[in-house]
């Protein structure tokens, strides 16, 4: 199973829900069966860390995800990846535009897969530490919540 998380940069809200998965699955026991990837919808920060408010917000939470690098979302992502898991909903209308035929049903809210309804991740960028750490707060939950199902 394969998984990937979208939001615009790729260094704030993606990286932050990549690294709370990849901490949830491998607590679960589940990281050699689920594999998790972010992606931006953007190319602004292609090859670069996610945001240093970023980093050190999943750090507060003991996640590391300072070796990440950004990346853009390309069209062979709907093919390698099964599930397109996006921060919000003006990403899910970017991704879902690049989308081919037959893979638009796998391109979804974060929230929605998590089983939460239609939630959004707010983009922290311009905001500050509260709104990284809201950002990290309903990530890491929706990342609970999907580990919590797999695990079912
Ligand atoms: P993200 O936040 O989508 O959560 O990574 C953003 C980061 C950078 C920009 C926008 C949103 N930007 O315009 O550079």
């Amino acid at each position: 199973m394969r998984l990937l998380v979208v939001c615009l940069g790729n260094i704030c809200r993606s990286p932050m829900a990549e690294g709370a998965l990849r901490a949830r699955l491998r607590e679960a026991g589940l990281d050699e069966v689920v594999e998790v990837d972010s992606v931006g919808t953007g190319e602004w920060h292609v090859g670069q860390p996610p945001d240093r408010r970023a980093i050190a917000c999943a750090a507060r939470n003991n996640v590391d995800i300072a070796g990440l690098r950004g990346r853009q979302l390309s069209r062979r992502d709907f093919e390698a990846f099964d599930y397109i898991l996006c921060a919000d909903r003006s990403t899910l209308r970017e991704t879902a535009a690049l989308a081919p035929d037959g893979a638009r049903e796998r391109c979804m809210l974060l929230s929605a897969y998590a089983g939460q309804g239609e939630v959004e991740i707010p983009d922290p960028y311009t905001g500050g530490t509260p709104e990284f750490d809201y950002a990290w707060e309903l990530a890491d939950g929706m990342a609970r919540a999907i580990v919590g199902r797999l695990s079912r």
